[in-house]
């Protein structure tokens, strides 16, 4: 399994860097199709899987901006250095009011380079928006923020990303996973990481049961081969809407563990699901395949 994985400019909250590499054992690119991310977030799953053809697109503007931007040259990673540099500095000087300078003028301008700024500076580098679509994530508080070594990692992920759109022919649009997926041919292969229900972060990332349904019957009437990213249970309940939704699809798992608090006793299981309309080959110890009746038996007693 090839492990190594590429991690983007813009963090999201739900971002998959760990899940890559078994994304990447199991999707099913035919060659010469596209693939479709119609929830592309940071983008961390297309970037490495680095297919020839792609559609990213998401329903925040100020993501697809930012590769826009990026594509056309308007960003690169040399005016990410001096940009940074000389803003964080300010930020030395200022501390959090300067911050907070930064993220008015990005909610009335919506300069991506300040966007970029507010991702890398804000706590846990979250991106949320109030219902006025303004960004509220407070300050982050992190002495040195935009540190020397900070600075080069942000600008060779930039650069990374130059590297791709020169060899690649990938779009970025801003659009409803409706319009992505109804845009699709049956050659493309689909990759969905929806929020997941119940976890609303933002004005941008709500999801409820109905969206969940809209998205199921989008995927289906494209005739495309998709895979759905999703959670399957963790240490207090099974994922009901994996039967309920998507009951004709093989389900992949996968456990990974997150904490709560900095205590190594409060490491807690959470197992991955990966739904596919195709079934995936090969076999792997870091994967379970399983099949939908086992969603009963999926608690962990
Ligand atoms: C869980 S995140 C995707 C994370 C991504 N796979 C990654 O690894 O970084 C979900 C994304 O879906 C987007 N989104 C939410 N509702 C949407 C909708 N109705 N149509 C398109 N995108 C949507 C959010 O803006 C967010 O970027």
């Amino acid at each position: 399994m090839n492990e190594h994985v590429y991690v983007p400019p813009i963090k999201i909250q739900g971002i998959k860097t760990k899940l890559v590499p078994l994304i990447r054992e199991c999707v099913c690119l035919e060659p010469g199709a596209v693939w479709r991310e119609p929830f592309m977030g940071s983008g961390v799953v297309g970037f490495n899987i680095e297919p020839h053809l792609a559609v990213f697109s998401d329903i925040n503007p100020h993501i697809i901006n930012f590769y826009n931007y990026i594509k056309e040259g308007r960003i690169t990673h040399c005016l990410v250095r001096d940009f940074l540099e000389s803003e964080g500095r300010r930020l030395e000087d200022g501390d959090e009011n300067f911050y907070y300078i930064v993220r008015d003028r990005f909610n009335s301008k919506h300069d991506p380079l300040d966007f970029l700024f507010l991702n890398r500076s804000c706590f846990n580098g979250m991106i949320r928006f109030n219902r006025n679509y303004e960004f509220n994530v407070p300050y982050g508080h992190k002495p040195l923020r935009f540190s020397k070594a900070y600075i080069t990692k942000i600008v060779n992920q930039v650069a990374h990303i130059e590297c791709l759109l020169e060899k690649h022919d990938w779009s970025f649009l801003c659009q409803p996973f409706e319009e992505s997926i109804g845009a699709a041919r049956e050659s493309d292969f689909i990759y969905c990481d929806p929020p997941y229900i119940g976890r609303h972060v933002d004005y941008y990332d709500s999801w409820n049961e109905d969206t969940e349904v809209k998205l199921h019957s989008a995927l289906t009437d494209s005739h495309a081969k998709y895979m759905v990213s999703t959670w399957h249970h963790n240490d207090y309940r099974a994922n009901e809407y994996i039967s309920r939704i998507w009951p004709e699809c093989n389900v992949i798992t996968k456990e990974h563990f997150y904490h709560v608090g900095a205590r190594e006793k409060n490491r807690r299981p959470m197992v991955e699901a990966l739904l596919t309309n195709y079934t995936v080959t090969g076999d792997n110890q870091l994967w379970r395949k399983c099949t939908q009746s086992s969603m009963d038996n999926a608690l962990i007693p």
